[in-house]
């Protein structure tokens, strides 16, 4: 069930069963020469909308633009101040909890967001610590790769060059999801440089088209299918696990 698609009475029905939702969140940043800006939302996403066709989950819309500073040396790229993103997943958590949600499950498609996300969950955690009351819900963040057998997947289908940023795997996720965007470019070098980066120009000069470590070329619709599906019946029983946790 999505939540975007859904009507309020709809969602007030959900709640009678389940106080859970998933939101899918990312960034809006360049993916080198082969992968879509959209990327590290739309991953998330695909699999978090695969969930809701087999499973009860409500999933929520995406947030899709998150810390991306670093990228900025690359056009279209989007990004939030850490200050601001902290701000904007308080009022998101804060929405949702009115309404009755006890427990929200991040689902994140980007590296850079999790330093910020962590620090989104504390300070939810502080109004009510430092007031001296229990805090009625519980946040919990997780990357998809992450979730238990992924990376597996992910190593099986690419064991070179699947990278740390365009990384081969999140590149054929997002062409399972839009065939019709697959994008057939040459890599030079067939595998990108891995390396530490600071701001956007630094990043720029140290990894010129985009990438890290990875030969993104190698991303296909089918593999994308076969990590997605993996992802997606994990989550389901991460996720699931989570909302029904101290019921
Ligand atoms: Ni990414």
């Amino acid at each position: 069930m999505l939540l975007h698609q859904s009507s309020w009475q709809e969602v007030e029905a959900y709640l009678d069963h389940s106080k859970g939702i998933i939101i899918p969140i990312g960034s809006t940043e360049q993916h080198g020469p082969n992968g879509l800006l959209g990327t590290d939302a739309l991953c998330p996403e695909i699999i978090a909308h695969e969930a809701s066709k087999t499973s009860d989950l409500l999933i929520a819309p995406t947030f899709n633009v998150g810390i991306a500073q670093h990228h900025l040396g690359f056009t279209g790229t989007i990004t939030l101040r850490p200050s601001t993103m902290i701000a904007a997943l308080q009022d998101w958590i804060d929405s949702l909890v009115r309404h009755g949600f006890e427990r929200i499950y991040f689902l994140n498609g980007h590296g850079g967001n999790v330093p910020t996300i962590q620090a989104a969950i504390a300070e939810s955690y502080s109004s009510w610590s430092l007031a001296g009351e229990s805090c009625p819900y519980r946040l919990q963040s997780r990357n998809w790769w992450d979730l238990p057998g992924v990376m597996k997947v992910c190593s099986a289908i690419f064991p070179v060059g699947d990278g740390s940023h365009a990384t081969a795997s999140e590149v054929a996720v997002t062409y399972f999801g839009y065939p019709e965007s697959v994008k057939h470019v040459e890599m030079t070098p067939k595998i990108a440089p891995e390396g530490d980066f600071a701001d956007a120009d630094d990043y720029r000069k140290t990894f010129p088209d985009g990438r890290i470590g990875s030969d993104p070329a190698q991303a296909t619709p089918e593999k994308g299918e076969t990590i997605t599906m993996a992802a997606r019946d994990s989550l389901i029983t991460d996720a699931t696990a989570f909302f029904r946790a101290n019921d």
